[in-house]
């Protein structure tokens, strides 16, 4: 299927793609063992009922409702192989991508953007996702060679250099300040700005340089936190909320893949509730902030955050409160069509 094709990895002809000597030994085995099982124990939470305790085709309870394509086998060695450490990775940790063949996002070949494969870019930390693929080799019978701890340790390094560069760039300004505060006093004149402007610049870039590491460091150890998400205004004229609510319909399915973990009119997965009556039972503006950040609500929840603009979350709401099946469809049978 062409249209299938745009937003699905290719594996290359399945060649052995430069078949990477065992350079080093990584880490040391109680190290890697305790990665595996903390690994473990959040594949079973997150990904499990798609993709099965194993890694296999049809064992985790919602494939069966899932929509094409179908979870991957993650125990099928000869295709997982070919994907290196950091492609599993940044398939875990990605932004969502509208997949929509007319007005989506732009999609690299090898790019791999299925919708119904959530993101945990915004759940996990980043420890905790190469945990996760520590634990995916493991299910097709490999090890993650990709060295987390040196990873770690070039973060902890950048940090401190950061640190070291902005007191630095402190002292030099205040050396500066001072400097100009006594030409002023000696000369009897107001002091001038203008002749530490160079050191209060380099301090600033400094600042800003310090609290990009300190990002970094605090995102690969925690998981993300974002502010609580504001009321959102959905007062809109009655062409923008018909446009907006069309808009809707199709990130669902063709960006977001809600359709992966809830049905409606009996078509989707079963992780989450079903959405059919959403429109009698659920406030959109609750619904607004629930997927904007579930986390907030509920931190253990198994649906994602999906990173979800305050555009598409708005579009998405309004669409959900479009859907209003009397009582009894959600329960009918699917009509033979
Ligand atoms: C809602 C169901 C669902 C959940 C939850 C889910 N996946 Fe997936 N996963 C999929 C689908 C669908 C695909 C795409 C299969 C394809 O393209 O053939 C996929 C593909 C993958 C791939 C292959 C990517 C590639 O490059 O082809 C990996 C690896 C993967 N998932 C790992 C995970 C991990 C790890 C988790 C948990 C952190 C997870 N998945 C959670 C549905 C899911
Ligand atoms: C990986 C599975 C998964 C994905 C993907 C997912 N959800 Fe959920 N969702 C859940 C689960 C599970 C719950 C139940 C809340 C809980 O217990 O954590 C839920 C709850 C909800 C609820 C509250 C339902 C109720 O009746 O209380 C809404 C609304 C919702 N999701 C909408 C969405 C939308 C919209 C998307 C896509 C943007 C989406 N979900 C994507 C799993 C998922």
């Amino acid at each position: 299927m062409i249209a299938q094709a745009r937003w699905r990895r290719m594996v290359v002809g399945g060649a052995v793609l430069g078949v990477v000597a065992a350079s080093s030994i990584v880490g040391c085995a109680l190290f890697q063992s305790e990665q595996v099982s903390k690994g473990r124990e959040l594949y079973n939470h997150y990904c499990s009922h798609c993709h099965g305790e194993n890694g296999r085709q049809n064992e985790g309870y919602n494939w069966a409702s899932m929509p094409d394509p179908k979870p991957k086998d993650l125990s099928n060695k000869s295709e997982m192989s070919t994907f290196k450490d950091e492609e599993i990775f940044n398939t875990i940790s990605r932004d969502m991508k509208d997949t929509s063949p007319e007005g989506g996002d732009k999609i690299g070949d090898d790019e791999f953007a299925v919708p119904t494969m959530p993101t945990f870019k915004y759940t996990l930390s980043e420890e905790e996702i190469w945990s996760i693929v520590a634990y995916v080799r493991t299910l097709h019978g490999m090890k993650l060679t990709y060295n987390v701890e040196e990873r770690k340790k070039e973060i902890k390094d950048a940090l401190q250099a950061a640190q070291a560069k902005y007191d630095e760039a402190k002292a030099a300004y205040e050396a500066a300040e001072k400097k100009a505060n006594e030409e002023a006093e000696q000369k009897g004149k107001e002091v001038d700005d203008d002749a530490y402007a160079k050191e209060a610049a380099a301090l600033a870039a400094a600042k800003k340089a310090l609290d990009e590491a300190k990002n970094v460091d605090e995102r690969f150890a925690k998981r993300p936190k974002f502010p609580q998400v504001a009321r959102p205004d959905l007062a809109m004229k009655p062409d923008a909320a018909e446009k907006s609510t069309e808009l809707g319909k199709r990130l669902y399915t063709n960006k977001y893949g809600c359709n992966a973990c809830h049905a409606v009119n009996q078509e989707g997965g079963k992780v989450g509730p079903a959405l059919d009556r959403a429109g009698f039972r659920l406030n959109p503006s609750w619904v607004y902030r629930w997927i904007k950040y579930p986390q907030a609500m509920k931190p253990e929840s198994r649906m994602p955050n999906l990173g979800i603009s305050d555009q598409d979350a708005k579009a998405i709401s309004l669409y959900l409160s479009t859907l209003r099946a009397p009582r009894e469809a959600q329960v009918a049978d699917k009509p033979a069509s």
